[in-house]
């Protein structure tokens, strides 16, 4: 049977582009023949039609709401796994078995130091920094101290940084919240679990034992899971074409942490509880409401809408259910954001505005709830999203490594500019 082709026909000349079926979702047209063919490219800005790689790792159905890590629900790894047993699967492609997964934690858990001349790096911080500058710093510091990992070529070396980064990433993180609140950095523990260690790290102080409350780890751990890839987001985009170039590992996910920042991205976290804190009552809802429908109002109701779901956020309703769990554990009975937030989404849920534009709550809508009540300020929402989301870049990042069809990631453009004209020299100029 001849595979499947579609036609495109430019100035009454008509091309045939060959059709690339995957295993499930949407069908592509291979236009990578189309300019040598017609002389025009495509266009498509926010990538809302574009497929920019083929890839194995993660599944999205928008209008379904199902998301899959190498074709396992998101709800059932939550449920059933924690979060180092989801980085091996999105790394090796399959769930590990037991040998697997303790030879996987251990690797894992003796790569968490970090060189202790990165203490250095930290004073030369403001205290107030913001911890997503310091992650993107630091982060990107590390190929200054690993050399022997930047030979992505050899995949021992890509394995190790695979490892390093996903064992190191907590350790950073848990530095930048202690240097920004002045206390001393607490140095990781290999007998406990992986977010066990990182409650440990930014919570304890030399002064006294610290206990970590399985219950608080085993949500994170949960949140985590639920942050660990998301198919073509932009931050992961963004790692992809940085790795492209050849550029080395750490500096790639450099690159995906200062573009997760941004509050369209995993920057919404913190902006949404900045929003539930400013709306402060149910009661001034509507007003919200109506600024987040109004044309000429720039104000969007963060933690709401997807580019990909249209339809409930498979992950949110997890996280809500987290939410309370992590509020009855802390025996926090009535969080007043959480009311605003519960209230404003059935408002919004009901409103034709929402309903017309599909706009349901994303994860980001009540992760804030759940990370301020834990304890962790604003600020480092989107670092802990950055700690999860690592081993999605990772995962990404070596499957286009590995791709042998891989080339540099070079996008043309529609030019709309001056068209060619000669200089003019400063006196001619009036
Ligand atoms: C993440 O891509 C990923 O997978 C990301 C992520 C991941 O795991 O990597 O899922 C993580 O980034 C989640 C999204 C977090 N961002 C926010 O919560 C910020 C608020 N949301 C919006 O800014 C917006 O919904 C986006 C950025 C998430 C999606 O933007 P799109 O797909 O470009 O949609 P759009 O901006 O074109 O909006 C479509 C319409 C517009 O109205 P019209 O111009 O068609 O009349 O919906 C409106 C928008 O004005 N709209 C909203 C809205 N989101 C979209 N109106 C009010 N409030 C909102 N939140």
């Amino acid at each position: 049977m001849s595979s499947p082709t579609s036609t495109v026909t430019v100035d009454n000349k008509s091309v045939e582009l060959p059709v690339k079926e995957g295993t499930i979702g949407p069908s592509v047209i291979d236009i990578s023949k189309l300019y040598g063919q017609t002389g025009m490219f495509t266009y498509d800005p926010g990538f809302t039609s574009t497929a920019a790689t083929e890839s194995k790792i993660t599944y999205i159905d928008g209008d379904a709401g199902i998301l899959l890590y190498r074709g396992y629900p998101i709800d059932q790894l939550a449920e059933h796994g924690d979060f180092l047993e989801t980085c091996y699967l999105l790394l090796y492609g399959e769930l590990p078995t037991a040998a697997q997964k303790a030879d996987f934690d251990y690797r894992v858990t003796r790569h968490t130091m970090v060189h202790d001349q990165m203490h250095r790096f930290f004073t030369g911080f403001r205290r107030d920094a913001h911890p997503m500058a310091i992650m993107v710093a630091c982060v990107g510091a590390l190929s200054a101290f690993y050399h022997d990992s930047t030979d992505i070529s050899d995949p021992h070396q890509r394995m190790i940084a695979s490892m390093r980064m996903i064992a190191k990433m907590p350790t950073l993180a848990a530095m930048a919240y202690k240097y920004s609140i002045g206390q001393p950095f607490v140095y990781p523990q290999n007998d406990l679990d992986y977010t066990s260690n990182f409650l440990r790290m930014c919570f304890a102080v030399p002064a006294e034992e610290y206990k970590v409350n399985p219950v608080l780890s085993r949500a994170l751990d949960r949140i985590f899971i639920l942050h660990a890839d998301h198919e073509q987001n932009a931050s992961t985009s963004t790692v992809r074409l940085a790795g492209s170039s050849g550029a080395n590992p750490f500096a790639c996910i450099a690159a995906g942490i200062a573009c997760l920042w941004g509050p369209a991205h995993g920057g919404a976290n913190e902006a949404a509880l900045k929003m539930l804190e400013e709306i402060g009552t149910p009661d001034r809802i509507p007003e919200y409401i109506a600024k987040a429908k109004d044309k000429n109002d720039p104000f969007r109701l963060m933690g709401f809408g997807h580019r990909v779901y249209k339809n409930y956020d498979p992950r949110a309703r997890i996280m809500q259910k987290t939410t309370h769990e992590v509020l009855n554990e802390l025996g926090i009975k009535d969080d007043p954001l959480l009311d605003v937030a519960i209230e404003l989404e059935q408002i919004a849920l009901k409103d034709d505005y929402f309903v017309e534009k599909k706009l349901y709550p994303n994860i980001d809508f009540y992760s804030g709830i759940t990370l301020k009540a834990m304890g962790f300020p604003t600020s480092m929402f989107t670092v802990l999203f950055a700690l999860a989301r690592t081993v999605g870049w990772i995962a990404q990042w070596s499957e286009m490594i590995e791709d042998p069809s891989q080339r540099i990631g070079r996008p043309r453009q529609l030019y709309t500019g001056e068209t060619e004209r000669d200089y003019v020299t400063v006196a001619q100029r009036g």
